[in-house]
C-alpha cells in the first residue's frame, strides 16, 4: 500500500528519499513522486510505474534540495495516473498521503464555491486544499493543518512542505502509520522503518492524532489540540542488509528458504528444557490464563489462514471454545462476549486496517486480554495489544506471505501449549513429547525445502492452466486455502481451496481433465477419509497431485502424481506441508512471468479499510 519518505537535512535529499521509496516497493504501488525544495523553487516530478523510472527521471532532470517527500502510491481515489501521483501541489504547499479520507466529497463541493480548481481525483488533493484554505485566514501553518485534521474523516499519515518555509516538514498521523527517523543534524519520517535502515536505527512511532513539526535538529510532537506529547526513542534491531535478495532471484524465494533459519528465531530463547520460558511472551504470567473460556481469532489473508489452523491447536489443547473470523467482517458483526474471553489478532505488518479496528472494537466488548501474534516490533498491533508474542521471522518483502505465516503457526502452537497448560489440559509428557518435535522443525524444513526441483517440474504441468484446485481435510484444510491462495495471488492462476468432503456438495462439478487437483495428504488419521475424496475426483478425469507422507494405497499412474514427502510428526504437518504449495506457487509464478514480489494489484500493508 502507499509509501511515504521524507526528509530534513543539510545535504541533498533525493537519494536518501528515492532510496527510501525502493525500500517501500514491497508494499504494492501503481506510480510514484518525489518533490524537493531548493532556493524557494519546487522540484516535482511523477511517474507511473515503477521506482526505477522515477529514478531515471530524477537523474535526467535533477531534483536537488535539503528539504524532501517522496512517495509511492496504490490507487483508491482516481486510476493510476501521474494527476493522480502523490506528492500534491496546492500554491506554496505540497503534500503527501496515505489513507483515505472519507468525507472528501463535501469538501471538495464546499473548496469548489470557494474558487478551489482540482488537477487530480484524488481524496489528498482536497485535504492540501482544506489546509491551504484555512492558512489563507489563519496564517499560521500549524494551527491550520490541525484544525483541517479535526475536520477529515477517515484515515491518514501525512507529510507537508511549504515553499515559503522550506526549513520545516509537518506530519501527522491518524490510522495510517508513520515513523520519525532521528539522525544526526537531520531527521526523517516514513511509513515503515525498513525505508530509513540506511539512514538512521532510532525511531519514534507517532501514535493516532499525533501531529510532528521536523527541523534538521528539532522534532516536536503534539496532539490535535497543540499540546505537547513526550516520546520514547526506539532503537531498531534490523539492519540495513534485512531487505538484500542475497543468492536469490526473488525474495520470495529467499523467504521461502529462510524459514528453517526463520522458525529457529522464532524458538530462541523460548524453550527451556521441556517448559516454555513465559517470560518471552512479555507479561504474561502462570495464572493468566487459568479461567479463560472462549477465544477469539481475528485477521485477515494468510493470517487468517494461521489462524484457522490455530483453532486446531487450541481446542485440542486448551478445550477452550475457538472462534476464527476475517477481521474485515468481525468488525461489522455484534459479537456476543462471554466472560473470560481472549481475543487474539494475528498480523504479520501490525498495521493492517481491518486487524486493528476489530481490536479496537474488542477492546470495548469486554474481552479479558488481547494478544497479538506479529512480525513487526513497534506496529500499531503490538502497541495496543496487552500481549504479543513476536514471530520474528525477519523483515518479509515478498507480498505474498511465506516465512512470515509458517512462524504465526509455530507462535499459535506455542501459545496453545502455554494455555493448555495452564488450563491444565496438556499432561507433562504430551507437553514433551510436542516440545521434542517443535525442537526438530528446522531440520525438517530443511528437508520439506530439498523437494524444490521437483517441485519445480511439477510446475511445469501448471503452464497454460487456468484454473486449480486445492484439497485438505481437517487441520490441513487451512493449509489447502492457503496453498490456493499463494498461487492466485502470484501465478495469478484461479486457484480455491476446499475441504475435501465438501467437494460433492457442489465443487465437483468443475472437475475434468483440465483441472489439476492439489491434494494435501500428510501421514494422519483423516488419510483413507482424504483417499475415498481422492477416488470420487479421478472417476470425474481430473489430473490429481498429491502431497502426501507415510504409506497409503495412493499410487502413481496416468491421472496422478505422487509427491512424496518426508516423514513428520503430525503437530507439525499444517507447518511443514506448507513449505511445498509455496515453491509450487513461486515456480508457476516464475512459469508465468509474474511479478513475484509484488504481484499485480496487490499491497504488503494494508493500511485501508
Ligand atoms: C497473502 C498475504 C495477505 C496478508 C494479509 C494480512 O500472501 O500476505 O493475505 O496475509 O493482507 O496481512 P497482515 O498479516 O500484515 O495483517
Amino acid at each position: 500500500m502507499c509509501g511515504i519518505v521524507g526528509a530534513v537535512a543539510q545535504r541533498n535529499v533525493s537519494q536518501i528519499l528515492l532510496e527510501g521509496l525502493s525500500r517501500l516497493e514491497y508494499r504494492g504501488y501503481d506510480s510514484a513522486g518525489i518533490c524537493t525544495l531548493d532556493n524557494g523553487e519546487c522540484h516535482l516530478i511523477k511517474t507511473l510505474g515503477k521506482v526505477n523510472k522515477l529514478k531515471e527521471a530524477v537523474k535526467e532532470e535533477g531534483c536537488p534540495g535539503f528539504i524532501g517527500i517522496a512517495h509511492t502510491r496504490w490507487a483508491t481515489h482516481g486510476v493510476p495516473s501521474t494527476a493522480n501521483a502523490h506528492p500534491h501541489v496546492c500554491d506554496n504547499l505540497i503534500m503527501v498521503h496515505n489513507g483515505i479520507i472519507e468525507n472528501f466529497a463535501s469538501l471538495k463541493e464546499d473548496l469548489i464555491t470557494k474558487g478551489y480548481n482540482f488537477k487530480s481525483q484524488t481524496d489528498t488533493e482536497v485535504l492540501l486544499c482544506l489546509i491551504h484554505s484555512l492558512l489563507k485566514t489563519s496564517g499560521n501553518l500549524m494551527s491550520a493543518f490541525r484544525t483541517a485534521l479535526k475536520e477529515v474523516k477517515g484515515s491518514f499519515g501525512l507529510a507537508l512542505m511549504d515553499k515559503n518555509d522550506p526549513e520545516r516538514l509537518l506530519v501527522a498521523r491518524c490510522g495510517s502509520p508513520l515513523i520519525i527517523g532521528l539522525g544526526i543534524g537531520e531527521n526523517f519520517v516514513a511509513s515503515d522503518t525498513l525505508a530509513l535502515l540506511p539512514v538512521t536505527r532510532r525511531f519514534i512511532y507517532l501514535e493516532e492524532n499525533e501531529l510532528a513539526v521536523l527541523t534538521t535538529d528539532t522534532i516536536e510532537v503534539t496532539d490535535l489540540d497543540g499540546h505537547k506529547v513526550e516520546k520514547n526513542i526506539v532503537e531498531s534491531d534490523l539492519d540495513a542488509e534485512s531487505i538484500s535478495k542475497g543468492k536469490y532471484r526473488h525474495f520470495m524465494q529467499k523467504e521461502i528458504f529462510e524459514q528453517p533459519l526463520s522458525l529457529q528465531n522464532t524458538l530462541l530463547g523460548r524453550l527451556d528444557n521441556d517448559e516454555i520460558a513465559l517470560e518471552t511472551v512479555v507479561g504474561i504470567n502462570s495464572d493468566t490464563f487459568k479461567k479463560l473460556d472462549n477465544i477469539q481469532i481475528v485477521a485477515c489473508g494468510t493470517s487468517y489462514h494461521a489462524g484457522l489452523v490455530g483453532r486446531y491447536w487450541f481446542e485440542e489443547l486448551t478445550h477452550v471454545t475457538t472462534n476464527v473470523e476475517i477481521a474485515s467482517e468481525y468488525r461489522y458483526r455484534k459479537a456476543v462476549v462471554k466472560p473470560n474471553s481472549l481475543f487474539i489478532t494475528i498480523s504479520q505488518s501490525g498495521e493492517t486496517a481491518d486487524t486493528l479496528a476489530s481490536l479496537r472494537i474488542a477492546k470495548e466488548q469486554g474481552y479479558e486480554h488481547s494478544i497479538c501474534i506479529c512480525n513487526v516490533n513497534g506496529s500499531s498491533l503490538v502497541r495496543e495489544s496487552d500481549f504479543t508474542i513476536f514471530t520474528k521471522a525477519g523483515a518479509e518483502i515478498g507480498v505474498a506471505s511465506t516465512k512470515a505465516f509458517t512462524t504465526q503457526l509455530l507462535s499459535l502452537l506455542l501459545l496453545a501449549l502455554i494455555i493448555g497448560k495452564q488450563k491444565g489440559c496438556v499432561a507433562q509428557a504430551q507437553q514433551q513429547n510436542i516440545i521434542e518435535a517443535i525442537r526438530k522443525l528446522p531440520a525438517l524444513c530443511e528437508e520439506f525445502l530439498a523437494c524444490d526441483k521437483n517441485i519445480q517440474s511439477l510446475a511445469e504441468k501448471f503452464s497454460g492452466k487456468r484454473h486449480c484446485l486445492f484439497l485438505g481435510r481437517g487441520i490441513m484444510y487451512p493449509i489447502a486455502l492457503e496453498g490456493a491462495l499463494k498461487l492466485k495471488e502470484i501465478s495469478y492462476i484461479h486457484a480455491e481451496g476446499y475441504a475435501a468432503g465438501e467437494l460433492k456438495h457442489g465443487p465437483i462439478a468443475l472437475i475434468d481433465k483440465e483441472m489439476p487437483v492439489v491434494v494435501v495428504a500428510p501421514d494422519n488419521a483423516l488419510m483413507d477419509k482424504l483417499i475415498s475424496n481422492v477416488e470420487e475426483v479421478r472417476a470425474r478425469g481430473a489430473l490429481i497431485y498429491i502431497f502426501k507422507s507415510g504409506e497409503s494405497d495412493i499410487k502413481n499412474d496416468s491421472q496422478s502424481k505422487i509427491i512424496n514427502l518426508p516423514d513428520c510428526p503430525e503437530v507439525l504437518q499444517p507447518i511443514l506441508f506448507t513449505i511445498p504449495l509455496q515453491l509450487l506457487a513461486y515456480h508457476c509464478a516464475v512459469i508465468n512471468g509474474t511479478d513475484v514480489d509484488q504481484p499485480r494489484n496487490l499491497a504488503k500493508s494494508v493500511t485501508v479499510e
